[in-house]
């Protein structure tokens, strides 16, 4: 018996792999997904969010949320730590391209039809991925600390400030207080590592559940 086989029996003899995994692994994709690119920007967004996580964990180690080392805590990310700007560009483009990703599958969603009945809660679901998507860009912006960063989060809340009635409390949250600095930076960090992945992960479970309990719309 080869390693991975005894690997495979140690756990199925604790976990009942042979039981919980069929349902799951062998399920495959309907041949119009496997056969139209369409399909896959879902699936996209998807590994740029995968790629992002994998990323951030790197960066987090040697970024730090103050402003007095925020700056030159990404200098030196990108000139000292080995492979430290590479990871940076990754993490940079994958955002970029995970934005684009969603946008698309929204629109493939849109112009298909997908978001009718029985979907519509899903699109729901949807909508509020896309906005944290958004979100997240928008908080990791400000975090290296340099002059577009503050200035694009003072025009970024400024916008936020200007909605009706809630716009003064969301801004009050978000810059915490009047004027942006180290309130902010902190709080714009919290949102960027834990508010916003925790809250993304719950809502991707929920998106995936749904693809799997209703099934890819349209003919097969
Ligand atoms: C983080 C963002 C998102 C990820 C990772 C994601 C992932 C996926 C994946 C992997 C699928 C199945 C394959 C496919 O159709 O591409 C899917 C389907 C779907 N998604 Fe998303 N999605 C995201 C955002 C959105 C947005 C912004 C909307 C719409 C507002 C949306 C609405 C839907 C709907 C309605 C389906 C079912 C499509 C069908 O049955 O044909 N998703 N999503």
């Amino acid at each position: 018996m080869s390693l991975s086989e005894k690997l495979y029996k140690w756990f199925d003899e604790r976990l009942k792999l042979r039981e919980l995994l069929p349902p799951i692994v062998k399920h495959p994709a309907p041949e119009k997904v496997t056969s139209n690119p369409l399909y896959c920007l879902g699936g996209t967004a998807f590994l740029c969010f995968l790629i992002l996580v994998v990323t951030g964990m790197f960066l987090a180690m040697y970024y730090k949320p103050t402003p007095v080392e925020a700056y030159n805590s990404v200098k030196r990310i990108m000139t000292e730590v080995p492979m430290g700007s590479l990871i940076r560009s990754i993490h940079h483009w994958a955002a970029n391209t995970m934005i684009a990703a969603v946008m698309l599958h929204m629109m493939r969603i849109y112009f298909m039809g997908a978001y009718k009945k029985p979907r519509e809660l899903n699109w729901v679901v949807g909508v509020s991925l896309l906005l944290i998507t958004t979100t997240f860009g928008f908080s990791g912006y400000l975090l290296p600390w340099d002059q577009l960063a503050f200035w694009a989060t003072k025009i970024g809340t400024g916008i936020a400030g200007s909605i009706p009635v809630i716009g003064v409390y969301i801004s009050l949250i978000l810059v915490g207080g009047t004027d942006i600095g180290a309130e902010t930076l902190t709080r714009f960090y919290a949102i960027h590592v834990l508010i916003l992945p925790a809250t993304i992960v719950v809502l991707l479970v929920l998106h995936f559940m749904m693809v799997r309990l209703q099934g890819i719309s349209g003919r097969l």
